[in-house]
């Protein structure tokens, strides 16, 4: 007898009658005869049917939605509607019991919200499983993409003594006892006495580690876990998510626009190929979601004809600049419809803005760069018109920036100044201005949120579903 999967399993026709053993979990029992069987290795259930002579009235009981069961039985063609195979069921095992009145996970349609508060069983559900393994297959597309393209994975570290971003939204791991930090004689907390004999946090990046790389390896990409403490209650921010960051030696901003284009499409032509059928039922729920929209904020794309369209279509690439322009002069800016009106050069870029730009205006992927340099990080390239940096973000429809990179400041004069500027300390950060001293060389990378990109690929609206366990402000729980 062949111990299979449900995939093998519904993927068998021809080969048929099988005996076959299968495990997994019931989804739904009907009739007192039929059970609809998932064990997650796809998102189609397999229907296993009842014998009464092998099966006992207690047996029979057990067989609730949410058990483990093992099943024995003969694989055939399916004599009813909507499934092409069937098990013929000889024997049943009930694995594990599932109390029908107090497994929260029934057959029926759930809220998201309310599946929140079960993540720990959500990826049961059909949403769930085919986004969880969406996400396993794009990380793996990630790895496929940067290792076929030449560049070496980097484990950079989670613990740092630096904040890459400048923009002090980290937390900071300590080994000091609850009010028992030490303190020096300015009265400040005494970090040399804590366990690393600094002040440490977890990285908000593993870019500036990686630059160490790019400038050894040629090329590097980290992808791991990032963490921001910025009170952020969005539907694109955690304050812990995965970032994926390639580092390039030789490369300009050019290049680097020309690199993130070409990742994002083909990871997305992978995933339109190795997950058709989790694709093909998330295209079907978020037009179901679609319906109860007002008409006129009805996507006229649906989830795959949007993949496709971004895989297959150049986005647009034009300066900050020009996309001041454009915005200055937009209807919603015009009549007061942003909540943050674009007066003049130099102001941050809001999602409203952002999403104005892709979702109005060019309706594709957009690339904006040349950003003002006082809204940049300080390791961002200067321009020489000395007041914008070669920095780039990618915005997507419905996310608003996917990506934010950037031609790295590699003239050590310039970087030292930029961080004066920026009160950023130079003792701290020696060992990356010692890569402007020695060998220094143009470079260029970028850092692309992956909760973002899988929220774009599966649709989903709230960043919290496309992780496992959501991290967000009050909100650690599993
Ligand atoms: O634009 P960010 O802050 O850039 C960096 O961290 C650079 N060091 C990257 C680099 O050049 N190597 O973040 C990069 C991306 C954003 O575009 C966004 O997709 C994602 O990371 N991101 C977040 N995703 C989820 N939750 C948050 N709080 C995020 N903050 C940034
Ligand atoms: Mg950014």
């Amino acid at each position: 007898m062949i111990k299979k999967s449900v995939y093998e399993l519904l993927k068998s026709d021809g080969l048929l009658p099988q005996e076959v053993q299968v495990k997994g979990w019931v989804r739904t029992f009907r009739s007192n005869r039929f059970i609809a069987l998932n064990d997650g290795s796809t998102i189609h259930n397999i229907q296993c049917v009842i014998d009464f002579e092998s099966t006992t009235e207690e047996t029979l009981k057990r067989i609730n939605t949410g058990a483990a069961i093992a099943i024995k039985g003969n694989l055939t063609e399916s004599q009813g509607k909507g499934q092409t195979v069937e098990i013929q069921v000889s024997e049943i095992e009930i694995l594990g019991d599932s109390n029908p009145d107090a497994y929260p996970i029934q057959p029926k349609k759930h809220s998201l919200e309310f599946l929140r508060e079960n993540a720990h069983l959500r990826v049961r559900t059909n949403t769930f499983s085919a986004i969880m393994r969406v996400r396993s297959k794009l990380s793996f597309a990630v790895h496929q993409y940067f290792q076929e393209n030449g560049f070496n994975y980097v484990h950079t570290p989670i613990i740092t003594g630096t904040d890459a971003e400048g923009a002090g939204e980290m937390f900071r791991v300590t080994n000091f006892k609850d009010n028992e930090a030490p303190v020096n004689e300015e009265g400040e907390i005494d970090f040399t006495k804590d366990f690393f004999g600094k002040e440490t946090n977890l990285t908000v990046s593993g870019q500036l580690e990686a630059e160490t790389f790019a400038m050894a390896l040629g090329k590097a990409y980290t992808f791991g876990p990032t963490f921001r403490a910025e009170n952020s209650n969005t539907t694109r921010h955690l304050a812990e998510f995965w970032m994926i960051e390639p580092e390039v030696a030789f490369m300009d901003l050019e290049g680097n626009m020309d690199l993130a284009e070409d990742f994002i499409k083909c990871v997305l032509k992978s995933i339109l190929k190795s997950c058709k059928d989790d694709l093909a039922f998330l295209d079907q729920r978020l037009t179901q979601e679609e319906k109860s929209k007002p008409q006129a904020e009805r996507s006229d794309m649906s989830l795959i004809e949007k993949l496709r369209f971004v895989a297959d279509n150049n986005f647009k690439r034009i300066s900050y600049t020009e996309a001041i322009d454009i915005l200055r002069n937009s209807k919603p800016n015009k009549k007061k419809k942003f909540q943050f009106p674009i007066h003049e050069w130099g102001a941050d870029l809001q999602s409203e803005h952002e999403r104005f730009l892709v979702e109005k205006h060019f309706k594709c992927p957009l690339i904006l760069f040349d950003y003002p340099a006082d809204i940049k990080a300080f390791y961002m390239r200067l321009n020489e018109d000395g007041k914008t940096v070669r920095a780039m973000d990618v915005l997507f429809p419905g996310i608003g920036e996917i990506v934010g990179g950037a031609q790295r400041e590699e003239r050590y004069d310039v970087l030292v100044e930029k961080m004066k500027k920026m009160n950023i300390d130079e003792k701290e950060l020696w060992w990356y201005l010692d890569l402007r001293k020695f060998g220094t060389a143009v470079h260029s990378g970028f850092g692309l949120g992956f909760e973002r990109l899988v929220q774009f690929t599966t649709g989903m609206n709230n960043i919290r579903d496309v992780i496992p366990f959501p991290r967000t402000p009050q909100n650690a729980d599993f």
